[in-house]
């Protein structure tokens, strides 16, 4: 608790046995505030280590730099799998894998996804060795313009390990977070789909 506040309180406290009483519940307070305060401070340039894609990735960083922009300007060479579209969490371009989940890079700071497994699209397979879901994107055509289509490709990777076999409309709620402003849904859909026929004779996804 800060001296202010406790002069305030003080202020507007009772007298003689309340005060005691007061006095007791503000060390209460205060031990509580004291268990719950961040334990270290971050500021200034600070070098972290990043996993991403199974390499080890040393980079010197402002504790507000974001986890997108870590991995697109910070590092050397760069990861551009994850894109830069509205950068406040709204369009999923920049969906990326922590501990195999998707989540928006845009929104995670770089200095918490430390201990953590990042796997970009860039990760998920090669142009020489697709995923399943990669490859069914390609084979039907499921994009325009490309740029949404790593932040599909990564939570439907994510979501197919989850549920292997999912209809067309747990597949459209899955994909809720991603937008496409091509409109290349249906066929996004169908790759999904294809995906998980191909991938239920393989373990690959
Ligand atoms: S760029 Fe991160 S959600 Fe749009
Ligand atoms: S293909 Fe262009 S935004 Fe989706």
């Amino acid at each position: 608790m800060n001296p202010s506040r406790r002069k305030f309180l003080k202020g507007v406290g009772v007298a003689s046995a309340g005060a005691a009483i007061a006095e007791h519940l503000w060390n209460e307070a205060e031990a509580k505030e004291e268990q719950t305060a961040t334990p270290q401070t971050v500021s200034g340039a600070t070098k972290i280590t990043l996993d991403v894609n199974g390499l080890k990735r040393t980079v010197e960083v402002e504790p507000r730099t974001t986890l997108l922009n870590t991995l697109r300007n910070h590092l050397e060479p760069a990861v551009t799998g994850p894109k830069l579209v509205c950068d406040a969490g709204t369009c999923g371009a920049c969906t990326v894998l922590l501990d195999g989940k998707p989540v928006y890079s845009c929104l995670v700071l770089a200095v918490d996804a430390t201990n953590k497994k990042i796997t970009t699209v860039e990760g998920l397979g090669s142009p020489e060795q697709p995923s399943a879901v990669q490859a069914a994107f390609v084979e039907h055509d499921a994009l325009m313009c490309g740029f949404c289509t790593p932040g599909f490709v990564t939570t439907i990777s994510a979501y197919l390990k989850k549920n292997p076999n999912p209809s067309l409309e747990e597949v459209r709620e899955a994909c809720k977070g991603n937008f496409c402003r091509c409109g290349t849904y249906p066929r996004v859909f169908e790759a999904a789909l294809a995906a998980a026929k191909a991938s239920s004779s393989s373990s690959q996804v």
